[in-house]
């Protein structure tokens, strides 16, 4: 038990100990006792769920899906057995992974008239906006993704499914591409680059470690917690709106620069420093400066006060994936002494300021080939099963109360309407 004494009055208030020992005082019944509420901006202090499905020690760098760290995921998963993990709570059988693979083929398709809305989007529409449209409109196509009953390992599959068919059609619209159908001999991630990278009369040539360097991103990024898009997700669902919905919402939110949007504009910020001339050093010590406006991208975390895990395996995966595509990159290079100057320099050491998992994963995708304004995008697709896993959680708890945060108001006091012709 906690007590806190608000105007003289001691209040007894429950502790919660989650199962990795992180502690919590449950203040639901505080506002009803006292009057008082909690003030968090940002809610770095404020936990708005207890959740089983991902566990990150910010002090100490750890990130475990449903308790497996994310290093042996990395090692030994994929993307789509990663994906099972956290929507359903477990490792899949083998029979269960084949069936999960066989719904995401089956569901791969967009409805046909969906191409139609892609000719309403100008040219140069940004693919995150092109994506949240069409995951809800997609919603549109599929009635029973309005009927609870329908079970939700179709809905998860269909999402999954096509949110990478999405995202390779916008790609193209906004070339002005012939779309590419899936193929549904290739596994997930195969298939995306497939309906991105090949033409009508010629396939992609799918390089096995290609394949393995994007379906390492996606996994990467499956989950993490109650970040912005995330927490986004479950206050969407918490008013019992469906998945499509829902998803719809985090894409929006992931967008931001601060958030999902950090990748491209990490890529933007060294293509910037190359063009410039600048080893670095320059940009560096303007991100130091508040009123510079600038930002050193890609670090920095609100829960990592250590090196971000997944930017250490992203790394080693960069470093091999231009040595096997024979690519040198100017921009790996200046990221490379940035990162070294950043983690020697009082300000970033102070602030506990390390390369989070957008320093490196752009050098990757441009490797492979993905444009800039799809960096986020991919990040989306890669987001989709912790948003499902979340949304998933939130439909399963009976108790589940809608979100629906207090404030404090510091407006103006009552005052009285004033005629118009009386004002000045
Ligand atoms: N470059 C320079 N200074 C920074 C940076 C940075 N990247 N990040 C934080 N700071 C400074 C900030 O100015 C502040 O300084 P002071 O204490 O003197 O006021 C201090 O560090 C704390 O920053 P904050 O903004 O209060 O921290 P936050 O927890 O609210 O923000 C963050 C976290 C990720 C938004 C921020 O670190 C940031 O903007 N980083 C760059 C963008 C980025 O890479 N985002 C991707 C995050 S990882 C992917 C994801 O999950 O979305």
């Amino acid at each position: 038990m906690a007590s806190i004494e608000l105007d003289g009055k001691k209040y007894e208030l429950p502790v919660i100990v989650g199962t990795e020992g992180e502690k919590a005082i449950d203040i639901t019944s505080l506002r009803d006792n006292s009057g008082y509420i909690t003030l968090d901006d940002g809610y770095s202090n404020t936990g708005s769920c207890i959740s089983n499905i991902t566990f990150i020690d910010g002090e100490e760098g750890i990130l475990r899906y449903r308790g497996i760290p994310i290093e042996q995921l990395a090692d030994n998963s994929t993307f789509i057995e990663t994906a099972y993990l956290l929507i359903w709570g477990k490792l899949p059988t083998k029979q269960e992974l084949a069936d999960f693979s066989a719904l995401l083929t089956k569901n791969e398709m967009l409805h046909e008239d969906m191409k139609f809305h892609y000719e309403g989007f100008p040219t140069h529409a940004h693919p995150m906006a092109i994506l949240s449209s069409m995951i809800n409109a997609a919603g549109c196509f599929i009635p029973e993704v309005l009927e609870p009953n329908e079970l939700f390992v179709i809905q998860a599959a269909r999402l999954m499914s096509q949110v990478r068919t999405i995202a390779a059609f916008s790609y193209r619209k906004t070339l002005g591409l012939p779309i590419i159908y899936p193929k549904p001999s290739y596994k997930y991630t195969a298939n995306f680059l497939h309906m991105m990278f090949s033409e009508p009369y010629q396939d992609y040539d799918v390089i096995p470690e290609v394949v393995r360097a994007l379906d390492l991103i996606f996994l990467l990024h499956a989950d993490h917690e109650q970040n912005c898009s995330t927490a986004t997700v479950r206050m969407v669902a918490s008013s019992q709106a469906n998945l499509f919905a829902s998803a719809a919402a985090g894409v929006c939110a992931l967008w931001g620069p601060r958030h999902g949007g950090a990748n491209q504009a990490v890529l933007e910020m060294l293509g910037q420093i190359h063009k410039s001339g600048d080893n670095g050093s320059k940009f560096l010590e303007q991100t130091k400066d508040k009123h510079s406006g600038k930002r050193l991208m890609g670090f920095g975390h609100r829960v990592y006060k250590h090196y971000d895990p997944r930017a250490t395996i992203i790394k080693k995966k960069c470093d091999e994936l231009l040595a096997v595509l024979k690519k040198k990159d100017p921009l790996l290079d200046i990221a490379k002494r940035l990162e070294e100057a950043a983690l020697s320099d009082p300000f970033f050491i102070e602030r506990k300021l390390y390369p989070n998992v957008d320093f490196y994963s752009g050098i990757i995708m441009r490797a492979i080939g993905i444009p800039l304004n799809m960096f986020t995008v991919m990040f989306a697709i890669g987001r989709m099963p912790g948003w499902i896993a979340n949304f998933k959680e939130i439909m399963d708890n009976p108790e589940g109360r809608i979100s629906r945060p207090r404030q404090v108001y510091n407006g103006p006091t009552e005052n009285n309407y004033i005629p118009l012709e009386m004002r000045g």
